[in-house]
């Protein structure tokens, strides 16, 4: 049954708690002067408590403060009641504080056993010391760790750069190196954490989107050769990419490592044209007879006309005859005249799909007269070739010109030694599993010696006397064929009659390749 207020201060019919003490002033005193000072004390707790939790409002269970605080208030308030009963006998009000003061109790004690295994994990300030003296040390590792590698990163020579995946998939750059903005001319403080396409213009990023791309799909490294409109003007990089996964396996960063190869192309495309002009020289007797076979013709036609045009017996028919001929011979002519410009011009032209069997047969028309005055005959196999392989041409009949002198040198070199020689055999095919065109050219000039095998596709390597040979033609072939993304090799052949020779063997992939992948291996 609920109590009234009125009810609650009803004294009426007790006696106050100092009757009790037979209203003994010092025991009086005594009393009221401790439940006073316990009183202002217990108070005075839940104030500081309070400002505990409000100062630290990270600690956890600052719930369980506010709890201690209200039942240390509700102990206090009791022995306030206590000093009011001495002279007051509101016995209700105070046995009603005390019941509130054993609710606060009762929870505050079960809450406080219901945390204890909680509290019990808490780390003790000793823990917490050691674990921060370990913290600090890993830290101080950490940073001699990156102050090596950003030193690394800094002071390498190779240019290096840091690029961010986005969480929409896009790219940013994180970091350039001094390097890389030295090789150049970008602003690393211009790149910060900005998305490739705004730090380098739309064109620049079409070219290099679509690589990191490929690095972040495919979650593997990369290289790639590629050529940019940069600041300090036209440069070539072989550039590689190696991406970085997070724990989830997910792309998050590409490190990439680029090398300005500008000046090596231009030397490679150097030595190629050097090389071209020099398989030119030594191709200038043959195309002179080649020439002077259809001048030779021309004229006797010619002359042979003008005679009867004078004996007055040409008749139109004749004429005619005779001019489609000459008109013939002439276009024969320039057909050589044009094919050696264009062989001979610094720039090979673009990369194209072509089919190999008939610039195999360019190379043979180019030398078999020259070859024929020295008693070489070029057999040719009859072929069905068909599947087109990417490159460019006329650097595949460079290949095969080189081939081709190279197997006249070794039959000359072997007739000079009392031996028989003078057959070259070239045949074009598709090889059966539908993915690759062989070219075979073999000769009977006695083959290589077993132990330089391995070093004829070296630069430099010749066994020809000086003057003779450069021993770049087989490199240079070899640069073009892996550039093609094929592969030449070599090995010696027995052939009929006890001859023996060398057989080199090209094969091409008729797949299409991307140029700028492949063309870094011309090195
Ligand atoms: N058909 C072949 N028969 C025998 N030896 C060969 C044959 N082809 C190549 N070699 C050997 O391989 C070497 C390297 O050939 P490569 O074409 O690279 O250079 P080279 O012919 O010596 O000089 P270059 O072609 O630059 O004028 C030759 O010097 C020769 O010793
Ligand atoms: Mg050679």
């Amino acid at each position: 049954m609920a109590l009234g207020l009125d009810e609650i201060l009803d004294s009426s019919g007790f006696v106050p708690h100092g009757v009790c003490l037979l209203w003994r002033p010092d025991i009086l005193a005594l009393h009221v002067a401790s439940d006073m000072l316990i009183g202002l004390s217990y108070f005075s707790i839940p104030v500081a408590l309070v400002y505990f939790v409000m100062r630290r409002r990270d600690v956890d269970f600052g719930w369980m403060a506010l709890l201690f605080a209200l039942f240390i208030i509700a102990c206090g308030s009791t022995h306030f009641l206590m000093v009011w009963t001495l002279w007051n006998p509101d016995y209700v009000l105070e046995g009603l504080v005390k019941a509130v003061t054993a609710f606060a109790s009762l929870g505050t004690a079960a809450a406080l056993w219901w945390l204890m295994p909680r509290l019990l994990t808490l780390p003790s300030p000793k823990q917490l010391e050691a674990t921060n003296r370990a913290l600090e040390q890993e830290i101080a590792i950490r940073r001699q760790m990156e102050m090596r590698y950003s030193s690394f990163f800094n002071n390498l020579a190779e240019s290096l750069f840091i690029v961010q995946v986005l969480p929409d998939g896009e790219f940013a750059f994180e970091a350039i190196n001094p390097a890389l903005a030295r090789s150049t001319g970008l602003d690393p403080e211009g790149l910060r954490d900005r998305r490739v396409t705004d730090a380098l213009g739309p064109e620049v990023a079409e070219s290099i989107i679509p690589r990191y791309t490929a690095c972040r799909d495919g979650g593997e490294s990369i290289d790639y050769e590629e050529t940019l409109l940069l600041p300090i003007g036209l440069r070539v990089f072989h550039t590689m990419l190696v991406p970085v996964k997070d724990a989830a396996g997910r792309v998050v960063q590409i490190l990439g490592s680029s090398r300005d190869v500008t000046e090596r192309k231009r030397l490679q495309a150097e030595v190629l044209q050097t090389s071209k002009l020099a398989t030119l020289g030594t191709l200038a007797a043959g195309m002179a007879h080649e020439m002077s076979q259809p001048l030779n013709v021309i004229r006797l036609w010619t002359e042979n006309m003008l005679s009867r045009l004078r004996d007055n017996l040409l008749e139109p028919q004749r004429a005619e005859r005779s001019l489609t001929l000459v008109i013939e011979q002439t276009d024969r002519m320039a057909k050589l005249i044009d094919h050696v410009r264009s062989f001979g011009r610094r720039d090979g032209g673009g990369m194209q799909a072509f089919t190999p069997a008939h610039c195999v047969q360019n190379a043979v028309d180019l030398v078999r007269h020259q070859y024929a005055l020295e008693d070489i005959e070029i057999i040719e196999s009859a072929t069905s070739a068909q599947m087109p392989v990417t490159g460019r041409p006329l650097e595949l009949e460079q290949v095969i010109l080189n081939l081709f002198s190279n197997a006249r040198d070794a039959i000359i070199a072997l007739r000079a030694t009392g031996g028989e020689a003078g057959h070259i055999m070239v045949a074009v095919s598709d090889e059966s599993d539908g993915q690759n065109v062989a070219i075979q050219v073999t000769d009977d000039g006695g083959g290589i010696d077993p132990s330089v095998l391995p070093q004829i596709f070296d630069p430099f390597f010749t066994t020809k006397e000086v003057g003779k040979g450069s021993g770049l033609g087989l490199s240079i072939g070899y640069g073009i064929i892996d550039g093609m993304g094929g592969r030449i090799d070599a090995r010696n052949v027995d052939l009929e009659g006890g001859r023996h020779g060398v057989r080199f063997t090209i094969t091409l992939p008729s797949q299409p390749v991307s140029s700028s992948d492949r063309e870094l291996s011309h090195a």
